[in-house]
């Protein structure tokens, strides 16, 4: 009977564990890049690149024409894709509230929890891992984001299959300089 209970309750977590290794499992849809200000940056690159047949990453590069020293406002809000407008253009929604962050206070206190996970996403694939300012870099860039990657980091969140996108917005001094929106597709949970 132990034995029994054994097997039934080792198959379950193996069940587990194996719902767990073929979980959330996202692809990349598009990218998009566009600069507000072409004083401050321009778009060098903005695109995604098929690995395989289920592989694909994004990569990204502004270049950057004048020194960040500091009020770096960093938006971000994630979308999801409802029923398509009758002009059969794309209608997303928030489906987490916007954040607004102040990424110098951030990379000091790195308090804000969805912020940590979006930076953790691209976590050495970007050369904006480092304190304010951002006076020496020649461009600012976000390379190599794989969707096997990102697929395993946000596992845990609660989403369903369909299509999503993180819309983001930086501002310096209050002004918005940069719009990067990334969208992808839940195919599996
Ligand atoms: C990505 O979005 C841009 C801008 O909306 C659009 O022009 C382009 O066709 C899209 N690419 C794909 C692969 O959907
Ligand atoms: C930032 O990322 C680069 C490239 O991955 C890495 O070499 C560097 O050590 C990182 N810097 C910090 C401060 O994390
Ligand atoms: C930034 O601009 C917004 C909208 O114009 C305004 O509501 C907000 O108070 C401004 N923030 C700062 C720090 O100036």
């Amino acid at each position: 009977m132990a034995k029994f209970v054994r097997q039934v309750f080792g198959l379950f977590l193996c069940l587990h564990c194996v719902t767990e290794l073929h979980g959330l499992f996202m692809k990349f849809t598009n990218v998009t890049c566009e600069s507000k200000d072409l004083n401050m940056g321009t778009v060098e690159y903005c695109e995604l690149k098929t690995l395989g047949k289920n592989k694909n990453s994004v990569r990204l590069r502004y270049s950057m024409l004048k020194p960040v020293f500091g009020n770096i406002g960093f938006h971000f809000q994630l979308m999801t894709k409802g029923s398509e407008r009758l002009d059969g253009t794309s209608n997303w929604q928030p489906f987490l509230y916007a954040m607004n962050l102040d990424l110098c206070r951030f990379w000091k206190n790195r308090q804000n929890y969805l912020a940590r996970m979006v930076f953790v996403l691209i976590e050495g694939h970007s050369n904006l891992n480092h304190s304010c300012p951002y006076s020496k870099e020649k461009y600012i860039a976000i390379d190599g984001i794989t969707n096997t990657d990102v697929s395993n980091q946000i596992r845990g969140m609660p989403l369903a299959k369909g299509f999503y996108a993180l819309f983001t917005k930086w501002s310096t001094d209050n002004i918005t300089r940069v719009l990067t929106n990334f969208y992808f597709e839940v195919l599996s949970v």
